[in-house]
């Protein structure tokens, strides 16, 4: 099959590879593993996930739908979310095997009304910053994420949930946020950690990118004999994250003061994360010693739709294929239509090498949202 461009390109080997490596962490340390839906929420990523996870992690109702049809029955459903509102309480409530309210001021208005339907717990923010950049980071100042840890265990409330959830890193590659984190619950609740039910870690590990699993596989061990609760993670970009390419097309070449651009078919519509925090995606074709420098930009009329500058061992040729790589999580579902801009199509490329194409969007879809 000819792939037509601008494509979102889902592998299937390295998705499997990720999710074989989770499942076998799982299998060591018991840990429960969850697919954060909101990273790439693609059916057909879901319907591959299934097999290998104990269920997935939503922040909304249409989230939390999507799991529970691709579930059919089986497996669990967390929501962790600022957003919760009351009038969708009770269908969450029916859809989520657990519900982590977000703050002291939730749990007291609602936690009566689905107790009886679902497994409840606190989003706990530990006050331990991992990330520097305070853009990403969970546990920065006057944080809209989790509960105070002092002002948790002020309250007591632990006394009153099931389970602790916390999310305080954002691609680590080492697991000492985790076990600093770990520490620092046990010095504040102790023993009330014992009649917890679950603790959830969050996401935020790229597991594929760190070599050895085993101080996380041995923490999961002792706090699961220590403590007698079950250990969930909820991992989005360590699962799809290397598991997709956008493959665009250039469609101009011209110089603008010295400098060579390429405009491509693709723009920061489909990867906003590179506008919004200013960064450059890898790009396949990029040789560190090419000697043909040019500007990658997106076709949109924003003068900062741009990818960066990049080296390439050929002067680029309008036709030519440009390739964004690692661009697997939270760049499709974060995509719009800017100009008119049509969405990329999706394509699976099987582990047999097939390419299959997913999904194909047209004028109706466009046409459907505006009108
Ligand atoms: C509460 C929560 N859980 C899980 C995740 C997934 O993180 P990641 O995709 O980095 O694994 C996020 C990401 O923002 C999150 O906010």
């Amino acid at each position: 099959m000819s792939l037509k461009t601008p494509a979102f390109v889902l592998n299937e080997t390295q998705l499997l590879e990720n999710l074989n490596t989770l499942a076998s962490i799982s299998k060591q340390s018991g840990c429960k593993i969850l697919y954060a839906v909101k990273a790439l929420p693609s059916a057909k990523v879901l319907e591959i996930a299934k097999p290998f996870v104990d269920g997935f992690s939503v922040s909304s109702l249409f989230e939390a739908t999507l799991a529970r049809e691709i579930l059919a029955g089986e497996g669990e459903v967390h929501l962790t979310t600022p957003a919760l509102i009351a009038d969708e309480l009770y269908e969450l409530a029916t859809l989520c095997s657990h519900i982590n309210f977000n703050s002291l001021t939730q749990h007291n208005r609602y936690a009566a009304a689905v107790e009886n339907e679902t497994s409840v717990g606190l989003r706990v923010n530990p006050k331990l910053s991992f990330v520097s950049d305070d853009r990403f980071n969970p546990c920065r100042r006057y944080s809209k994420l989790g509960i105070d840890i002092d002002a948790l265990w002020h309250s007591n409330q632990i006394e009153q949930v099931s389970g602790l959830h916390f999310h305080t890193v954002f691609s680590a590659t080492d697991f000492k946020p985790l076990i600093q984190t770990i520490e620092k619950l046990r010095s504040y609740f102790g023993k009330s950690l014992k009649k917890l039910k679950w603790i959830n870690f969050g996401g935020g590990y790229l597991f594929h990118s760190i070599q050895d699993h085993q101080q996380f596989i041995d923490l999961v061990i002792d706090l699961r004999r220590e403590l007698g609760v079950e250990c969930y993670l909820e991992i989005g970009n360590g699962i799809v994250g290397n598991a997709a390419q956008i493959i665009a097309s250039v469609i101009d070449v011209f110089e603008s003061d010295g400098k060579t651009i390429a405009i491509l078919d693709t723009s920061v519509n489909h990867n906003p994360e590179v506008f919004e925090y200013q960064r450059s995606p890898t790009v396949l074709q990029h040789h560190e010693n090419g000697r043909f420098n040019v500007i990658l930009a997106g076709g949109t009329c924003l003068a900062g739709d741009i990818f960066g500058e990049y080296c390439f061992q050929h002067p680029l040729q309008i036709g030519d294929k440009i390739t964004f790589e690692n661009v697997g999580a939270y760049t499709l579902i974060k995509a719009n239509r800017f100009n008119g801009h049509n969405f990329p199509s999706i394509y699976v490329q099987r582990t047999s090498g097939e390419l299959e194409l997913v999904k194909n969007y047209n004028y109706q879809d466009y046409q459907q949202q505006w009108t």
